[in-house]
């Protein structure tokens, strides 16, 4: 059973289904039909009962009939495909009259058969039905037996005959279904060779492939288009990893070519050593732009597919900013930026990730002041409201142009208006990606040349 194919075993448990079901048919016409010719077996036998007890005279105890020689000429004359035997026999069994078509034989008086009931018997090797019905004087007295039977010839050979045909019938009408059943399932089945044919041709490099739909909206309609939503994923997700290695060796590649070149023209011949501290500088700078690059791959990277166990802890989001200015206060300085913190009551707690959180408003935060005009304003503006913490971070600065608004939680996009700052566009997807982590919502508004706010709605619970 087990190495059936799928269609011989939806046939297979369907014949047997219906053979139960078409046999339970057939024995019930069989026993039907049966019962209905014993039926009308029984009818004539209990006419003849009937009309020949009225033509019964009993004298003295003695059995005679009222019109012998009429009764004698019409029996004769009964001899057909069914006949009726009749015969008349005293209280010890000796024969007083008989029909005759009975010739030389006799009826049996079966002592052990109850009065009035039919029953099979024989006669002469022929099959018959019979009854005996007692004989009785006016008294009620039992003075001898009436045995009445009729041939069961005729109907046997009607039972016979239904017998094979249904026996015949059977066998065959079971294969005719077995192979229909299995022609149909096997159509019906025919979008899983799809699917099987489809899956083998798809390869790594051939994600292309789709399974064709079939017409017939069922399940296996969902289960093909439930693939082939799976494989758009897959394809999606092939080619975001591949863009994502190009564009991750692309920046690599610029700042080392850069590091490289400056240095070779560095060795070419001696210098003074101003212009030595001012390159090695440069050099120091580039490579910790390459160090913040590796570091924020490895974050992406890190919690990019997996969701990693949280350490949820309760914290200060006062303390969170606080900090986060703390390191960014160089820069703040050197461009004059003019911070002002706002923060509707001082121990609003929050039970999030302290390094996912930190994260998050780091970035924001680094945009804010990168793409701040010098002696630019922000804005950090906290409140609680219906269960949730609301951190706003507002600046005044370049603003972010409509065309890129939907694009900057993308990897790797940078706005082209602003080619003079530096940055690998990998902040903000890394804030969506926490943020989706810890369940934060995180909406931005900006106006080009009028500043950004990025608004997180962080739930308390
Ligand atoms: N506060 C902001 N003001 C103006 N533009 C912004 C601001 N924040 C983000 N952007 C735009 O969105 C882009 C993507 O920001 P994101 O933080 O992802 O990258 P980045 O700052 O360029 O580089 P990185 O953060 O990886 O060092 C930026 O290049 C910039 O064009
Ligand atoms: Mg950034």
């Amino acid at each position: 059973m087990k190495s059936l194919s799928f269609r011989n075993r939806i046939a297979l448990n369907y014949i047997i289904t219906t053979a139960l079901l078409i046999g339970l048919v057939f024995v019930t016409i069989y026993v039907v039909v049966e019962f209905n010719v014993s039926g009308h077996l029984n009818e004539d036998l209990q006419r003849e009962v009937d009309r020949h007890s009225n033509e019964i005279e009993i004298k003295d105890e003695k059995i005679a009939l009222k019109r012998h020689k009429e009764w004698m000429e019409r029996e004769h004359n009964t001899v057909g495909v069914d006949p009726v035997f009749i015969e008349f026999l005293d209280l010890e069994g000796n024969l007083i009259d008989k029909s005759p078509n009975l010739k030389e034989s006799h009826l049996l008086y079966d002592s052990a058969q109850p009065d009035n009931v039919f029953y099979n018997g024989e006669l002469a090797e022929k099959r018959i039905r019979q009854v005996q019905v007692p004989i009785l004087d006016k008294n009620g007295k039992r003075v001898g037996h009436l045995l009445v039977a009729v041939a069961r010839e005729g109907s046997e050979v009607v039972l016979e005959t239904l017998r094979h045909i249904l026996l015949i019938t059977y066998p065959i009408i079971l294969i005719i279904l077995f192979f229909v059943a299995r022609f149909i399932a096997g159509r019906s089945i025919k979008p899983i060779n799809e699917i099987i044919n489809t899956s083998n041709k798809i390869t790594r490099d051939n994600l292309t492939e789709r399974i064709p739909l079939p017409h017939n909206k069922d399940e296996l309609y969902i289960l093909s288009d439930t693939i082939n939503n799976l494989l758009d994923r897959i394809e999606k997700a092939i080619e975001r990893e591949k863009s994502f290695t190009s564009y991750a060796s692309h920046e690599f590649r610029t700042p080392l070519a850069v590091l490289k070149g400056t240095l070779e023209v560095l060795i070419r011949k001696p210098r003074q050593q101003e212009e030595y501290e001012e390159k090695v500088k440069y050099c120091v700078k580039e490579i910790d732009r390459l160090n913040h690059l590796v570091d924020e791959l490895l974050i992406l990277t890190r919690y990019e597919n997996q969701k990693r166990s949280l350490k949820l802890e309760n914290i200060s989001i006062k303390q969170v900013i606080e900090e986060t200015l703390k390191f960014f206060s160089e820069n703040i300085e050197q461009k004059n930026i003019h911070i002002n913190t706002e923060i509707s009551s001082e121990n609003i707690t929050l039970k999030t990730d302290i390094y996912l959180f930190s994260t998050i408003i780091n970035n924001i935060l680094s945009n804010a002041i990168k793409y701040s005009h010098q002696g630019g304003d922000i804005e950090i503006k906290v409140n609680e409201k219906d269960k949730s913490v609301f951190c706003e971070i507002k600046d005044s600065g370049i603003g972010i142009p409509q065309k890129d608004r939907e694009k900057v939680f993308d990897k790797f996009y940078r706005s082209t208006d602003h080619s003079n700052i530096k940055g690998f566009g990998l902040g903000l997807p890394i804030v969506k990606r926490f943020c989706s982590l810890l369940n934060i919502r995180v909406e931005i508004f900006s106006k080009e040349s009028v500043g950004t706010t990025i608004r997180l709605q962080i739930p308390q619970s």
